[in-house]
């Protein structure tokens, strides 16, 4: 009777990871991007004099670690453990064939030192810090020409210790743009995975002229009036895929940019093949963004299986006079969100300029923007397109979009100017340039 019994249970859990081994299949995942690399070599950052107790500073244990990686004989590269324990450090750099692990437990935390942090060259798409004329701070981890790097291990941490950045910031003491948290510059080959990443002093994780970059099992964390920590910026990139993580920041989620004014359309390297999906947070700002940095260009942007809560907009397209670039073929799908101000915003002049040099008549291109399957309750007010008169947004499609208001089943109406395209199943109705489209044109291949 046991041995039936005993087989009958084999057979069932047999079935039960058959059917599983289906289900999972079915689940599209960014694994594909970039190749998985098994490292042989494995040390500690204890091996390098590096000591957990939060107050030894271990800038030179990661340096010589990360020296020893970069100067290994043998292929393949190698593991850098970092055992649970609280590493304090200043900045460094990482090295390419490299895997910076965190077991659980293990919290690498930046020096609160700002007067001795290092200042990096500005990045040519944008001719200047992004805050602050001149130089930047160098990002805490930071890798310049790189490939082959994974950041992973058991959710260990990367805090920023960013409130003194934030104070400077807020008492105007700063003398150069924040440093990011985590910046990956000219580099390929890039994962990071299963880390959870506290108060950066500003942006979360920044890969700018990168390509084939993973981000996913990340959470990302940071106070709701803590400026501008974004948490993911895709910026001049190609083939980024974020996926199955959690962000509640002071700024956007997730922001897909290329560049700023007359230095981002000189450089002209747009991003494209972003991927964005079972993303899940909470902002001020907005969850889903393209913008508004887009003068190298933005296309071929998918974002779907979304869910916000307590937003300022939902999804936000913003670019601006001067920028010149397009922003074409963004696609956002099955978006949840739950009390949010805006639902859905698209924004041809949202302001901010690097200096006066920018050209007037550069004006941005926007087209293709496909939003469906947005479902939202409490929502202030549900749309807003502001295109420019000059350049009008174009092939705007709009489907089954559902924004309640906060008491009654409906959100106040929507707000457009110089935009064109086609609506179909939005709730409420969006204004006449759209929903009086009977023929659906431009979006018919789409509906
Ligand atoms: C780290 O990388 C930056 C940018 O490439 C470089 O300027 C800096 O000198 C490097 N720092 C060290 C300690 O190697
Ligand atoms: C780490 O966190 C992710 C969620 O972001 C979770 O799916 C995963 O199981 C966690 N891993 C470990 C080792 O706890
Ligand atoms: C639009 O973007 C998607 C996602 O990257 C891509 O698969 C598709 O081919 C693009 N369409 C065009 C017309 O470029």
């Amino acid at each position: 009777m046991l041995r039936l019994l005993v087989l009958i249970c084999l057979c069932f859990t047999a079935i039960a990871a058959f059917f599983n081994s289906f289900a999972l299949a079915g689940v599209i995942t960014c694994s594909n991007i970039v190749p998985l690399r098994y490292r042989n070599d494995k040390i500690s950052i204890t091996d390098f004099g590096g000591v957990g107790d939060g107050r030894t500073l271990n800038t030179k244990a990661f340096q010589e670690a990360i020296y020893r990686i970069q100067h290994l004989r043998r292929r393949g590269g190698a593991l850098l453990y970092i055992p649970p324990g609280v590493y304090l450090t200043e900045s460094f750099n990482l090295t390419s064939h490299m895997t910076l692990y965190l077991a659980r437990g293990a919290v690498i935390k930046a020096t609160q030192d700002t007067l001795n942090w290092p200042l990096i060259a500005p990045l040519p798409s944008y001719g200047r810090g992004r805050e602050l004329p001149g130089a930047r701070y160098m990002s805490f981890i930071h890798g310049n020409g790189v490939r082959d790097v994974v950041i992973t291990g058991e959710n260990g941490t990367i805090d920023g210790q960013g409130d003194v950045w934030w104070n400077m910031w807020r008492q105007k003491t700063l003398r150069f743009t924040r440093p990011n948290l985590v910046e990956f510059v000219n580099s390929r080959n890039i994962i990071i995975s299963n880390v959870i990443f506290q108060n950066s002093p500003f942006w979360n994780i920044h890969p700018v002229y990168c390509s084939n970059v993973v981000v996913r099992y990340a959470t990302i964390l940071a106070p709701r009036d803590s400026p501008n920590t974004d948490g993911i910026d895709p910026d001049s990139s190609s083939n980024v895929c974020i996926e199955d993580s959690y962000i509640s920041t002071g700024d956007d989620l997730v922001a897909v940019k290329s560049g700023w004014d007359e230095y981002g359309i000189a450089y002209g390297r747009h991003s494209s093949g972003i991927t964005i999906r079972r993303l899940t947070g909470s902002s001020p700002f907005a969850g889903i963004a393209v913008g508004s940095e887009t003068s190298g260009g933005v296309e071929n942007v998918i974002a779907e299986h979304i869910n916000l809560y307590n937003m300022g907009i939902g999804i936000h397209i913003k670019t601006n006079v001067g920028r010149g670039g397009f922003i074409k073929n963004i696609t956002v799908s099955d978006v949840y969100m739950e009390n949010a101000r805006k639902g859905i915003k698209l924004s041809g002049d949202v302001g901010d300029h690097p200096d006066d040099k920018f050209n007037p008549i550069a004006l941005p291109v926007v087209k293709g923007i496909r939003i469906k399957n947005v479902w939202g309750v409490k929502v202030q007010q549900a749309g807003l397109i502001q295109g420019l008169r000059n350049s009008p947004f174009s092939e705007i499609c709009l489907s089954d979009i559902n924004l309640r208001g906060e008491t009654g089943p409906r959100s106040p109406p929507w707000k457009c100017s110089d935009v064109s395209g086609a609506a179909r199943q939005v709730s409420p109705w969006p204004c006449s340039e759209l929903a009086t489209s009977h023929q659906t044109g431009s979006c018919s291949s789409y509906f």
